[in-house]
């Protein structure tokens, strides 16, 4: 078996708060039933989403990731096999807008929005590295989904 990573961008299709909510609990338990792990950031209008795992297992989850109603525009920025994680102590660890600082997107781009869709694959993984050491490191499952039922 090997160790891939794959990162895609998307844009969401008018999603509340719930939503958002509901798609964290869903991929927390089941990535973690598949030894998946990862990081989605949310900005209400964009998503971009790293998963890491098998290539089987990554490979499944991505073609039931695409034809879900809730986002479209799925644009595969990386995809390729990789030596170690970037985040295998999150099932899904979860970015929300307020943490995607426009300090953040200029470094990573052209402009200060957040907009994963004008990311390369570097800036992309470089981004998301940047974004980690900001996330919770105990209890990340359930802080969350807190902080996902607090997005406005
Ligand atoms: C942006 C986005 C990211 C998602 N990430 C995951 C994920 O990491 N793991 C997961 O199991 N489902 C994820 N989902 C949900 C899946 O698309 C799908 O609804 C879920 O796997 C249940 O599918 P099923 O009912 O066909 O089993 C995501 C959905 C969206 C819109």
């Amino acid at each position: 078996m090997f160790l891939i990573r794959l990162t895609y961008a998307s844009t969401a299709n008018n999603l509340d708060p719930e939503d958002i909510a509901a798609i964290l609990a869903t991929a927390q338990k089941f990535n973690q039933s598949k030894n998946i792990t990862g990081l989605l950031c949310f900005s209400r209008k964009y998503f971009l989403q790293s998963l890491e795992g098998s290539r089987q297992a990554v490979n499944a989850l991505y073609s039931k990731i695409c034809l879900d109603k809730r986002h479209s525009k799925m644009l595969l920025l990386d995809y390729g096999e990789i030596s170690k994680r970037d985040f295998s102590s999150w099932s899904m660890a979860y970015v929300p807008e307020k943490q995607l600082t426009k300090e953040i997107c200029l470094t990573y781009s052209l402009t200060d929005d957040f907009n994963p869709y004008k990311l390369s694959q570097t800036s992309a993984h470089d981004l998301m590295l940047e974004l980690k050491k900001a996330l919770p490191q105990e209890g990340k499952s359930q802080q969350t989904l807190d902080i996902a039922s607090k997005i406005a």
